[in-house]
């Protein structure tokens, strides 16, 4: 199940997403906004810590940019948002950062391109090996900081 969540620069994408995922059969909760103006943290805070509860397996944050929600998202332990807007980013932010939210910038990209990059995003094994070393070196770092 997905958890995704959008600010008033990402409510058109937002919306146009859902209609992809509904054809997919892809689950997904809506966690906001509406439409109406909002701060974009105040939603990533709720996606991301409804991700880091384990109640979800991956979300999806559409701000603007994208940038502001992976800012905020990434304050939540146990998260790694990856701010996407092509392709190869969105493979190997799974595949090599076990990213667990896609975030999109609804002014950046089109329906189009979205919908490729929550494709592979969604349908992307992170490879671990190598690369959980270098995942449990950012823990280690989230529990410094959290000191
Ligand atoms: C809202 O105007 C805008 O700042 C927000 O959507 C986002 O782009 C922030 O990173």
């Amino acid at each position: 199940m997905l958890a995704i969540g959008c600010d008033h620069g990402g409510f058109k994408l937002k919306e146009s997403l859902k209609r992809y995922l509904e054809e997919l059969n892809i689950e997904y909760k809506d966690f906001g906004c509406d439409g109406e103006t909002c701060d974009y943290p105040d939603i990533a805070a709720v996606v991301a810590k409804a991700v880091a509860s384990g109640s979800f397996e991956k979300g999806l944050l559409i701000c603007g940019t994208g940038i502001g929600m992976s800012i905020a998202a990434n304050k939540i332990r146990g998260i790694r948002a990856a701010c996407c807007s092509d392709y190869y980013s969105a493979k190997y932010t799974r595949m090599h950062n076990n990213a667990n939210i896609l975030c999109l910038g609804g002014r950046i990209i089109g329906p189009g391109a979205a919908e490729e990059l929550v494709d592979v995003f969604l349908n992307t094994e992170y490879e671990g090996g190598r690369h959980q070393h270098r995942l449990d070196i950012i823990t280690r770092l989230e529990e410094e900081s959290a000191q």
